[in-house]
């Protein structure tokens, strides 16, 4: 079943609910690492990504229980039972990175396989390493590992990013929560999703300040008690997706649960491509009275446009009119989506880290494969609109980011079903 098909051309109407954000509960997990109690997370995903890194957790001597639908209890390891997640599951995600600050402050010992690089790019680490150092753990690469100690307790200190990285902020964020006196970190990822970690930390009884701004600064506490219950902040880019897949279908699409400001450098570009987007509450309405017109979108560290939806965006610009440019700045190979719009009837010519895409009057359905997340969602986007079936292969890429995608788009008028 790792085959999706869609029959295309209906526009989507209609108003569905937004899940949980993937790139915040996969961080909070690894920080429920740092608990003495347990706690109960709330709006978590389903999503092949949280159950593999449920498995992670778990095997490092957590305890995760779905107690309904949405909502998960999670018994924190009492003691560094193992201090090395197994490398089957590591190499299924990238995210088990996120583990060494919590594992090194909370444990003073971590092994965790180097996560592969990706489709996407290298994915390096060096900003982690650098900052973890700067607290005082020594890390050694070892055999496609890394593996991290510290003698007595991290010691805070001031660490520069020399990028923005969200991961690299997410983890010593978490490690200076139990470490000694004060840590600075400056040029830190603002993203929503570093924020909410950060949220999470402080009701968990850590002393997080700054997060959202260029610097956050952390107080270390002795421990983290951890208990009661933390929601997770609605996914912007399952939201995003949907709201392109909306605009690129012509259609009328409400997404529910939503907190527009996340959304807002999408919003503002769907708005400048010709979309009508009206903000309800916590609800976005996305349509389209007029033809879109040709726009440019360069992706850069929030608030920028983020790159999670530059592939999507992309498959929405192939039919329309003029010439629209996408220039990709945050990963050094994001475009590989652009191989197989061009097999649906798209044209477009990749330069480096620019993509220059021409209007056609309409995609074609084909069988595609899905290199990665988001480029999956991409090929999602232009099956809506291309005339004909398309049947995208590696469906399970799509499974990690996508909470029952299928009933969620079969709501909004979509004609999509799975194939063996
Ligand atoms: C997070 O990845 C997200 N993943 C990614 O989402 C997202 O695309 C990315 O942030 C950027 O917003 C999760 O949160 C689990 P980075 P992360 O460290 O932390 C370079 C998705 O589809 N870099 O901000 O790995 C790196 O090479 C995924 O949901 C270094 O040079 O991203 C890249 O060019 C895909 N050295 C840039 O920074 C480092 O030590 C951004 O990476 C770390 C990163």
């Amino acid at each position: 079943m790792d085959k999706i098909v869609l029959a295309g051309g209906n526009p989507l109407q209609g108003r569905l609910r937004i899940s949980g954000a993937k790139n915040a509960v996969l961080a909070i997990l690894c920080a429920t690492i740092l608990l003495r109690e347990e706690i109960v997370l709330e709006n978590v995903p389903d999503i092949s990504d949280v159950q593999v890194m449920s498995g992670i957790i778990n095997s490092l001597g957590a305890a995760t229980v779905w107690e309904e639908p949405e909502v998960l209890r999670v018994k924190p390891p009492a003691s560094a039972a193992e201090a090395e997640a197994p490398y089957h599951m590591v190499k299924k995600l990238r995210a088990s990175n996120l583990l060494l600050g919590p594992m090194l402050t909370r444990f003073g010992d971590v092994r965790v396989s180097l996560p592969g690089g990706c489709n996407i790019g290298v994915r390096p680490m060096d900003l982690h390493f650098k900052g973890l150092a700067g607290l005082g753990a020594t890390l050694l690469l070892d055999h496609g590992s890394v593996r991290g100690r510290t003698d007595g307790r991290l010691t805070g200190a001031r660490i520069y990013l020399d990028f923005p990285s969200v991961g690299a902020t997410e983890n010593i964020m978490m490690a200076a929560s139990l470490a000694e006196g004060q840590t600075l970190i400056e040029n830190v990822a603002k993203e929503p999703e570093v924020v909410d970690l950060a949220n999470f930390l402080n009701a968990m009884g850590a002393r997080v300040r700054g997060a959202g701004t260029d610097v956050i600064k952390i107080d270390g506490v002795t421990e983290l008690k951890g208990g009661g219950r933390y929601a997770i902040i609605p996914d912007r880019i399952e939201a995003g997706t949907f709201m392109v897949a909306a605009a690129a279908t012509g259609g009328d699409v409400t997404v529910e649960n939503v907190i527009p400001l996340h959304l807002e450098p999408l919003s503002a570009k769907l708005r400048e491509a010709g979309a009508v987007v009206r903000e309800e509450g916590d609800s976005l309405r996305v349509s389209v009275d007029n033809p879109l017109r040709s726009i440019d979108v360069k992706t850069m560290p929030y608030p920028g446009f983020p790159t999670d939806m530059q592939s999507q965006v992309m498959a929405l610009l192939t039919t329309v009119p003029g010439t629209s440019v996408i220039v990709e700045n945050i990963f050094e190979n994001r475009f590989m989506i652009a191989d197989e719009l061009k097999r649906m009837g798209g044209r477009i010519k990749v330069e480096g880290r620019m993509a220059v895409i021409e209007g056609v009057p309409g995609l074609y359905g084909a069988q595609v494969k899905a290199t990665d997340l988001r480029a999956g969602a991409a090929l999602l986007v232009a099956g809506l609109m291309a005339a004909g079936e398309t049947e995208i292969g590696n469906a399970h890429f799509i499974d990690r980011g996508y909470h029952r995608l299928e009933e969620k788009l079969i709501s909004l008028g979509a004609r999509v079903w799975r194939n063996t």
